[in-house]
C-alpha cells in the first residue's frame, strides 16, 4: 500500500475514532445546564480567593455570550471538541483568552457533567410534574360531568358491575397522581449537588462546595466524591418514573381504542387524533392513541438500556456511563410530547352516554346485587345465594331481558327459594341504584365519586 494510501487509511479512522468517542452531538442538549454549573463554579472559586473577581467577571460574561451563539444558532459544534464541556470552554477561552483556562480549577469533567445531568433531570421532574398536574385537572374536570353516566364495569374486559363514567375516568386520575408523586420523591432524593467531588477523590483547592452547591438550588453537596462520580442513579429514577407514567398512557390509550371502536362507540375522538385508512375511506384509525401506547416500548427499552449499562461498572467513572444520556433525552421529550397529547385527547373526546348506557343493560351487571341482598335481608349463606342467582340469570337469558328489566313475577319464578321475595328486589336491580348503593369509601356511588372530585379539587389548589 502506497503511502498516500496508508495517510488516508488513519484519516478515515482518526475520524470514525472522534465520531464514536465524542458526545457532543447529544450532549450539547446540556448546554444550559453546563454555563449554569461553570458560573456557580467560578463564583465559588472567587469567593474562596482562587479566581480573582476581574477573572470571574470575564469568565461569566464570556459564559453568557456563548450561551447567546448557542441559543442564535450562531456557535459552530464540531467533533474536536468531543463533548458539550470541552466545547464551551474552549470557546470561552477563544472569546476571554487567559482567564478561560482557570476555570477548569477544582474540578473534572467527571463532576462536572454528573452536575450537568442532574440539573437537567431535576429540571425536567418539575417540568413534566406540572404537566401531569394539568392532565389530572383535565380528568377531573371531565369526570365530573359524567358522575351520573352508566358504564359496565368490567373484570377480565367482560361486564361485571354498573359504574359511572367518572369513577372509571378518576381511576386515571389516581394512577396520574402517584406518577405526579413519584416524580416529587425522586426530585427530593435527588436534589444534592455532585460539583467538587472532582474526577473522583475530592480536591486539594481550598474550595466550599455547600457554597455552590446553593447557587444551584440543591439542598447540600453530596456526601461521597467516589459514588457521585459514578452514580447514575437520579438518571435511573427519571426513566423509571417515565416508563411508569408512559404505562398508563398506554392504560388509557388502549381503553380508548376500545371505546372509539365500532362495538364500543363510548366515545369518539376529535377528527385530529383519528386518520381514515389509505385504502378503506370509511375507517377512521385510532393512530394517536396507537401510537401513545407503542411509544411506551421505546421508553422501557431506554430504562432497560441504562440499568444494563449501570450493571458491573466498577467505581469510579466510566466512558461507558456517557451512554446514560440519549435514553434520558428521548423518554423525557417523548413522555412530555404524550402527555400533552393526550391532555388534548380527553378534553376533546365526544362521550356517547346512550350508548353506555345501553351497554350497562348487557351483561346482566347487577347478578351480584341479587346475591347481596339474599345475603343481607335474608341471612342466605352466600354460596347459596350465588346459586340461586344464576338461575335468576338462566332465566333472564331464556327471555332475552337482563337481569335489572325482570319484573317481579319473573323474578318469583326463577327459583323456590324466591317465591316470596319481597317487590323491592326490583328496585335493587335497577342498574343505577345498584351503582348508588357501591356507597363505600372510594366506591362508584356518585356521592362517593364527587367526594373524590372534591379532594382532587383541593389537592389540585397546592
Ligand atoms: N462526555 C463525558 C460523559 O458524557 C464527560 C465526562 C468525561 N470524563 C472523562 N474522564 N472522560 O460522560
Amino acid at each position: 500500500m502506497s503511502n498516500q494510501n496508508n495517510q488516508i487509511l488513519k484519516n478515515t479512522n482518526a475520524q470514525i475514532l472522534d465520531e464514536f468517542n465524542a458526545s457532543i452531538m447529544f450532549d450539547k442538549e446540556l448546554y444550559a445546564q453546563d454555563i449554569r454549573g461553570s458560573i456557580a463554579h467560578s463564583q465559588m472559586l472567587a469567593q474562596q480567593g482562587i479566581l480573582t473577581s476581574e477573572e470571574q467577571k470575564a469568565i461569566e460574561t464570556g459564559l453568557l455570550q456563548v450561551k447567546k451563539e448557542i441559543e442564535s444558532g450562531e456557535f459552530k459544534f464540531s467533533l474536536a471538541y468531543e463533548d458539550i464541556h470541552m466545547a464551551v470552554e474552549t470557546r470561552l477561552t477563544e472569546i476571554i483568552g487567559e482567564p478561560g483556562k482557570r476555570l477548569h480549577t477544582a474540578r473534572s469533567r467527571n463532576d462536572q457533567v454528573a452536575t450537568d445531568f442532574r440539573l437537567y433531570v431535576q429540571d425536567k421532574s418539575l417540568s413534566i410534574k406540572e404537566q401531569l398536574k394539568e392532565l389530572i385537572e383535565t380528568f377531573v374536570n371531565v369526570a365530573s360531568k359524567y358522575t351520573t353516566t352508566l358504564i359496565p364495569g368490567m373484570t377480565h374486559l367482560q361486564h361485571a358491575q354498573p359504574l359511572n363514567f367518572g369513577f372509571h375516568l378518576l381511576a386515571y386520575a389516581n394512577m396520574f397522581k402517584r406518577d405526579y408523586e413519584r416524580f416529587e420523591s425522586s426530585y427530593d432524593r435527588n436534589n444534592y449537588c455532585p460539583l467538587g467531588s472532582a474526577a473522583l477523590a475530592g480536591t486539594p483547592h481550598n474550595i466550599d462546595r455547600f457554597s455552590s452547591s446553593e447557587k444551584l438550588g440543591f439542598i447540600s453537596p453530596t456526601l461521597h466524591a467516589m459514588d457521585t462520580v459514578s452514580d447514575r442513579d437520579f438518571a435511573l429514577e427519571i426513566l423509571f418514573n417515565i416508563s411508569t407514567t408512559m404505562m398508563h398512557i398506554s392504560r388509557i390509550s388502549e381503553e380508548l381504542i376500545l371505546w372509539s371502536s365500532y362495538e364500543f362507540q363510548f366515545v369518539r375522538m376529535s377528527d385530529e387524533y383519528a386518520t381514515t385508512s389509505s385504502i378503506m375511506p370509511q375507517k377512521k384509525n385510532p393512530d394517536v392513541p396507537e401510537l401513545l401506547r407503542g411509544k411506551t416500548g421505546r421508553v422501557y427499552g431506554n430504562l432497560i438500556s441504562l440499568l444494563t449499562v449501570m450493571k458491573g461498572l466498577p467505581l469510579a467513572y466510566n466512558k461507558d456511563t456517557q451512554e446514560d444520556k440519549e435514553g434520558v433525552f428521548d423518554s423525557v421529550k417523548t413522555v412530555e410530547i404524550s402527555i400533552s397529547i393526550l391532555n388534548e385527547v380527553i378534553k376533546t373526546m365526544i362521550v356517547n352516554v346512550e350508548k353506555m348506557e345501553q351497554a350497562s343493560k348487557i351483561g346482566h351487571l347487577t347478578a351480584t346485587d341479587l346475591a347481596d341482598y339474599l345475603v343481607q335481608k335474608q341471612n342466605m349463606p352466600f354460596r347459596t345465594a350465588y346459586y340461586i342467582t344464576k338461575d335468576v340469570v338462566s332465566l333472564a337469558n331464556t327471555l332475552n331481558k337482563d337481569i335489572s328489566e325482570l319484573n317481579i313475577d319473573e323474578i318469583r319464578k326463577a327459583n323456590d327459594e324466591l317465591k316470596n321475595i319481597s317487590d323491592e328486589i326490583v328496585m335493587y336491580l335497577d342498574l343505577r341504584n345498584s351503582m348508588n348503593a357501591r356507597n363505600s369509601f372510594g366506591g362508584t356511588s356518585t356521592i362517593q365519586t364527587e367526594n373524590q372530585i372534591k379532594y382532587f379539587e383541593e389537592w389540585l389548589k397546592k
